[in-house]
């Protein structure tokens, strides 16, 4: 079969990636997704089960921070397009081991780069290099106001830092060598598939085994959430229509304090569970404060709505209902991630 275009997918095994990828294997049949992933704690094949097996599918086991395995990848396989997600992600695992964070987000991150400006070095046209990044790079907000594409970038904690490091070596590229860029910066993300460390996963199993729930600090911290898959559809449509250059912020418009979403949760979990109203919520716990915690994110998606016509489609009641009976359906997937058992996956998957 002849591909109409090649696109590497980093980081696809992880929460967003693995919904990234989900979409584009279903949706265009006519690319080769080539989903490339060092499977850390935090990469799962199992989230990827429903389509491994498609023609257009293809998994690379493969650490982006490793120079001399991504130079012979690049020699073997050309690629039209690159979506880059691979990264160290949660904030707290930042502050108590920051150099993981420097390694990945931005020393792989410019491993990269560098593959795909030798490659594409003498034929720009058509090809694109999408960096996904985070709302969290513009710092925090204070009552009032949004994050705009022209807010100055004032990262807070070492994963921030280390995104928003990654952000502004994509722009270099882009200004010093031409290199066709386009880089996005999301809200909190909720939905099926995302590593029980992060705050909606991990109150859900809390409360699946009656532990308490830790909300930190005064629980008063904001963040704007959005569905997964409406996330993934926005980084369909800037990939095909984003103008190259450009920055693009994605958003929920949908504001929660910690302490509220938490609140609704308990209420959602109680009438899935059976049990009476209330009961989860006397698992609520207050704990020791994140260090440097932001305190609140909101993102102003207009650009995006305005230029490329996507908006947020799914409510947060609908959402958050879903994603806990979701988790509740996949209790296997709940009990292998936490027990470690996903891990052997690979092996046994891909042993041949
Ligand atoms: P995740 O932690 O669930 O997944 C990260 C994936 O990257 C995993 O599959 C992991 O195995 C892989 N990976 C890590 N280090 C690697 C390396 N050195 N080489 C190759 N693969 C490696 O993360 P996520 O929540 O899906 O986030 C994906 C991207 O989206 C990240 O770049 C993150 O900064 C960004 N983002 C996340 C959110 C969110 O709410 N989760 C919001 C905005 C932006
Ligand atoms: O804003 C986008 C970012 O959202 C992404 O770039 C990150 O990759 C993603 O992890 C997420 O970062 P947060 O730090 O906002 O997500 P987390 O789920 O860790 O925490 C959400 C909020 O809940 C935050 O204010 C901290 C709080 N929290 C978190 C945990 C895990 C608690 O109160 N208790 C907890 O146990």
């Amino acid at each position: 079969m002849s591909w109409k275009k090649h696109l590497l997918i980093t980081g696809g095994a992880g929460f967003i990636g693995s919904h990234l990828v989900r979409l584009l294997v279903q949706k265009y049949p006519e690319y080769a997704i080539w989903n490339l992933d060092a499977l850390t704690y935090a990469g799962n094949l199992e989230n990827l089960k429903d389509v491994e097996a498609a023609p257009n599918f293809h998994f690379i086991k493969g650490d982006i921070t490793d120079a001399g395995f991504l130079h012979d990848l690049f020699s073997r396989q050309h690629f039209d397009g690159i979506i880059h997600l691979a990264a160290e992600s949660h904030v707290d695992r930042s502050i108590s081991g920051p150099l993981a964070f420097v390694q990945t987000n931005v020393i792989g991150t410019v491993h990269l780069l560098e593959e795909a400006r030798r490659q594409w070095a003498d034929a720009l046209e058509g090809k694109l290099f999408y960096h996904v990044s985070t709302d969290e790079v513009y710092g925090s907000l204070g009552e009032t106001g949004f994050f705009t594409e022209q807010t100055a970038y004032d990262p807070r904690s070492p994963y921030s830092a280390s995104k928003a490091s990654s952000d502004h070596f994509v722009r270099a590229y882009y200004h010093t060598y031409g290199l066709p860029v386009i880089i996005s910066n999301c809200s909190n993300n909720y939905g099926p598939y995302q590593f029980p460390e992060k705050l909606l996963p991990l109150m859900i199993n809390n409360i699946r085994h009656r532990k308490p729930l830790p909300v930190y600090g005064d629980g008063k911290y904001t963040r704007d959430w959005l569905w997964v898959i409406d996330h993934v559809e926005a980084i369909d449509t800037i990939f095909h229509q984003g103008r190259k250059g450009e920055t693009y912020n994605i958003g929920g418009n949908n504001e929660w304090k910690n302490i509220d979403l938490v609140h609704l949760l308990c209420q959602t979990m109680d009438g899935l569970l059976g049990r009476p109203p209330g009961d989860s919520a006397s698992l609520i716990t207050y704990v020791r404060d994140r260090p440097g915690h932001d305190r609140r994110y909101a993102i102003d998606a207009s650009k995006l709505q305005n230029e490329l016509g996507w908006s947020p489609k799914v409510m947060m009641a609908e959402g958050l209902a879903e994603t806990a009976n979701w988790y509740l359906s996949n209790q296997g997937w709940m009990d292998h991630v936490t027990s470690g058992d996903y891990q052997q996956y690979y092996e046994r998957q891909y042993r041949h």
